[in-house]
């Protein structure tokens, strides 16, 4: 009981306090507690703290589905915040770069922002040279979701939705979407998305934090070592538009088949490298069935941090922050230079909806939408 209050105290304390290790609790203690992070579109932002049973905890505001930090033990269980951000709400209103954010309807590019569907051309809002680029003007990035508080507080789990209105962005159909994340005991960040629509409509959901596993602001993820369970990839042309090839990664810089360190041959003189401006490219996953399967693991050796990525999507964007530029002000006043976050974004292939031969990204009306990646953590 000694040992219960302080755990109840920080989590009412919430949003600015981090303390680590209140690993001290019953099934019944709080694991998800509410503080307020301001307003937008005349609605209350709060960030919503979660915490496991094993040290780790991640804070995670409505506005854009947007972990702001996530804290990870390192191998001598000192924790860490390993995901780039922001401290305040006004910040993220005018970054650019999707810092932690859910990203839709549709991650990543769509070329030249149209798309045929039945028959029908859609327009979409351009925001990427002539293309369209995570969800256009406004995503999901840039939305206050709809939380549901009934989720008892002794779980660490938040449970998001949103109403995409018909013909948002473009988007043909009234998009109903849910993201739930969870923290589990075993030190992952769990997250489940779901989708349905009132007409045919392209659809395609991920997770855009910024990892650097030495902590964020400390020092670019060159030495991060990355292994990407994926056979081929689907080079782009210069305005990062999938050409609708899948490339093989053998004998290229894209292989990371076995783990290699981001920074080995990130300036070998390569097209897809010069295209990309680095790796920013969508790897096509080795998939073993329907289920949950490895894509990706990430280690660091200062910190021995590990990141294991799994999931139930086609693909992952591997983005090593080549338009960082050190502009923006993160957390506690750290500046993020160039490639100082990686980011992991499971996914369906980029402008799969002019890429017949690519996985279908289409939803119809009667179909449920649902995928899930898992961020899981351990040490070396
Ligand atoms: C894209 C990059 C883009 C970045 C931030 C990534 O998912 O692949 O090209 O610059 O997001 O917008």
């Amino acid at each position: 009981m000694t040992q219960f209050f302080p755990c109840i105290l920080t989590l009412i304390a919430a949003a600015s306090l981090t303390v680590a290790g209140c690993s001290t609790s019953t099934p019944e203690s709080p694991r998800r507690a509410r503080a307020p992070f301001g307003h937008v579109d005349g609605k209350d932002v709060f960030i919503y703290t979660l915490r496991n049973a094993s040290g780790m905890e991640a804070r995670i505001t409505n506005y854009g589905g947007i972990v702001v930090s996530l804290t990870v033990p390192d191998r001598s269980k000192k924790p860490g915040d390993i995901v780039l951000g922001y401290d305040s709400l006004s910040s993220y209103l005018t970054g650019k770069s999707y810092f932690g954010a859910i990203v839709g309807r549709y991650g990543n590019r769509i070329g030249k922002a149209r798309f045929t569907l039945d028959g029908k051309e859609y327009t979409l809002n351009v925001n990427d040279g002539a293309n369209t680029l995570h969800g256009g003007l406004k995503g999901f990035d840039k939305v206050v979701w709809d939380v549901d508080e009934s989720t008892p507080a002794t779980q660490p789990v938040l449970s998001l939705s949103h109403l995409s209105n018909d013909g948002e962005e473009g988007y043909p159909g009234n998009l109903k979407a849910s993201v739930v994340y969870t923290l589990t005991d075993s030190n992952e960040l769990r997250i489940d998305y779901a989708a349905s629509t009132d007409k045919p409509t392209v659809l395609n959901l991920t997770h855009h934090s910024y990892f650097n596993l030495a902590g964020a602001g400390n020092g670019d993820i060159l030495s991060h070592q990355v292994m990407l369970n994926a056979d081929g990839f689907t080079p782009v042309d210069a305005g990062l538009i999938t050409t609708g090839e899948i490339r093989p990664v053998a004998g290229t810089p894209m292989d990371f088949r076995t783990p290699a360190a981001v920074g080995s041959r990130i300036g070998a003189s390569d097209e897809q490298l010069r295209l990309g401006r680095g790796y920013d490219h969508n790897w096509v996953l080795n998939r073993t069935g329907e289920g949950l399967s490895l894509a990706a693991r990430v280690t660091e050796s200062t910190s021995g941090r590990v990141m294991e990525v799994w999931t139930t999507q086609p693909g992952v964007q591997f983005y090593t922050g080549n338009f960082l530029d050190g502009t923006a002000v993160g957390k506690g006043g750290k500046t993020y230079a160039y490639r100082t976050g990686l980011c992991l974004e499971t996914q369906h292939f980029p402008d799969s909806p002019n890429k017949p031969s690519f996985p279908t990204t289409v939803l119809r009306p009667g179909e449920k939408f649902s995928s899930t990646t898992i961020y899981k953590f351990s040490t070396q």
